[in-house]
């Protein structure tokens, strides 16, 4: 061949690849309003920054006359790229070849670029589309597969790892995004399931859809698998990009600072008032978020999971953290914020906590649930998190929910509390009951001996200030000047050195 043919012969090789599963496939894909492997990375990638690898590798299957169905790249487009100028590594599956089916060597095309992501510290990038394990391979997928997995685990914790899922993610092959930090799901056009609903009519006779066993509405309200709900392909894709606006490289570095125009001197004059007068009355804890983090922008993870509690990420004068806040305006549902904190740890991400808890909920639902072991496991979070941990007790913590929230006898780092705070073990009423509960019987005016007796209690413990003379809390401080207080307490925190004994692991309770 001449030089000439050469270049010619690539470019037609290259143009090849590029068509995937062809046009009628990629037509297919399209009308159901889903953008190819491809389309998917344009735009998630800076542009022309994506260098493609294995542009040219094949199956080797013979089996099931598979020598006749041969596509360049086999399913699954490979390499890595710059998001905002920051290397990242991304595989994105072609639904139009063979179904985005997973073969030995689409398998091989993924773990290259995993290792080469641990090897350089950037994170990894997963856009799913696929019917899963190639059934004409058989047991070489599954080897496929557990090879993808045992990278997933080996990665966990040192570079950030985000999955997307676009289209059908099944059986076996969901193990791979459920093992990664961050999954977002488009609504209403993908699904995780580990079998689908056929399999599901044969064995249980249930009769259920795709979206109702595992579409991203039950993935983000019921399971807590996924943790945003997109509204298409293009909000998945900007949703991933935020999101690692927040995170650094690899667990090696800082998260970047990002320079705001918000200065930290400004004051939140909202939040003196934000406390209504009756305790038991609700206030929505994201108004007190989003008025003290940079230019109001707090972003949510799993927002519509377990609303009781508020997770996501923020920035306070450029410097990233995780927030942790429970919701007054929602009372209901179990704690479940361990994952959460456990990924700010690993990527030395502070935690800001925000506390106004009244306790764990009581009740035959809760206990047969696991209330202790969720609350374990939030306790067991937060204790071994060595990243800078800010509390800011803004109204109720009760009982084992104050020891729990990142208080200061669980390492929290800097502890301030509202005027407004009520440290106690337990509410009044509850207290009281048990207090004076027999006493009460016998005297005349009951409910008002136990009134009485509620506000003696309250006046006595439930206040900051019973805390703050133990040294429990750092400083009461004017709920105004949160903002700044909390700059302040991240800024002096910023080199922060802890560590925890020396183990081959701990043992959370799962
Ligand atoms: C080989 C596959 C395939 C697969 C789809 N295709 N899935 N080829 N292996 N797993 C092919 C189809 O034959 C078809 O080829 C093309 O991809 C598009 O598929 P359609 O069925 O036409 O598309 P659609 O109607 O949109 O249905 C999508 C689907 C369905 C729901 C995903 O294809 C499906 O049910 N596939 C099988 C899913 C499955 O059971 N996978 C195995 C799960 S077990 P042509 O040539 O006609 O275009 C597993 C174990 C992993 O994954 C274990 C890891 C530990």
């Amino acid at each position: 061949m001449k030089t000439s043919e050469q270049l010619d012969h690539l470019l037609k090789m290259r143009a090849e690849a590029r068509m995937g599963g062809g046009r009628k496939r990629i037509d297919k894909q399209h009308s159901l309003g889903r953008m190819t492997a491809r389309e998917r990375i344009d735009l998630l990638l800076d542009n022309g920054s994506f260098e493609e690898f294995d542009m040219f590798k094949t199956h080797r299957c013979t089996d099931f006359s598979m020598q006749e169905k041969k596509y360049l790249g086999d399913g699954v487009v490979t390499g890595y790229g710059t998001i905002d100028g920051r290397l990242v590594y991304v595989f994105a599956q072609d639904f139009t070849v063979l179904g985005g089916s997973l073969s030995e060597t689409f398998a091989e095309k993924i773990c290259k670029i995993m290792d080469l992501a641990m090897k350089n510290g950037a994170p990894v990038i997963g856009l799913n589309d696929s019917g899963g394990a190639r059934i004409q391979e058989g047991i070489e997928s599954l080897a496929g597969y557990s090879d993808i997995f045992l990278r997933n685990v080996m990665a966990s914790g040192v570079i950030p790892q985000i999955s997307a899922i676009f289209g059908p993610c099944a059986g076996g092959a969901v193990y791979s995004p459920a093992l990664t930090d961050f999954i977002v799901m488009v609504q209403d056009n993908s699904y995780m399931f580990l079998t689908g609903p056929k399999v599901v009519k044969s064995v249980t006779h249930e009769d259920v859809t795709v979206e109702a066993l595992g579409g991203a509405s039950m993935h983000t309200t019921k399971s807590g698998v996924t943790d945003y709900a997109a509204s298409s392909g293009t909000d998945a894709i900007e949703y991933v990009k935020k999101l690692l606006s927040y995170l650094p490289q690899n667990n090696l570095e800082a998260p970047p600072i990002v320079p705001t125009e918000d200065s930290p001197e400004r004051h939140s004059e909202e939040l003196n008032a934000i406390i209504p007068e009756n305790p038991n009355a609700a206030y929505d804890m994201k108004g007190v978020i989003l008025s003290t983090v940079d230019d109001g922008d707090f972003f949510e993870i799993k927002e519509n999971f377990a609303p009781n509690l508020i997770v996501g990420f923020a920035r306070y004068n450029g410097m990233s953290v995780g927030i942790v806040a429970n919701q007054p305006n929602y009372l209901s549902g179990v704690l479940d914020i361990d994952s959460s904190i456990r990924f700010c740890d690993c990527f030395n991400i502070p935690v800001v906590t925000f506390v106004d808890v009244p306790g764990f909920l009581p009740g035959t639902a809760q206990e047969y649930g696991g209330v202790i072991r969720n609350g374990a496991k939030m306790l067991y979070a937060y204790a071994e998190a060595t990243v800078p941990k800010v509390t800011i007790i803004t109204r109720k913590a009760y009982g084992g929910a104050y020891c729990v929230m990142s208080s200061k006898h669980l390492r929290g780092d800097i502890n301030y509390a509202w005027p407004s705070a009520e440290i106690a073990v337990m509410g009044a009423k509850g207290a009281v009951e048990v207090l004076y509960g027999r006493e009460a019987e016998k005297v005349e005016d009951k409910a008002a001996f136990l009134a009485e007796k509620e506000q003696e209690y309250q006046d006595a413990v439930a206040n900051p200030y019973v805390a703050a003379q133990r040294g429990y809390i750092d400083d009461i401080i004017e709920p105004g000047r949160t903002r700044f207080r909390i700059i302040k307490a991240l800024g002096v925190l910023k080199n922060k050195r802890d560590s925890n004994p020396m183990k081959k692991h701990g043992n959370i309770p799962l």
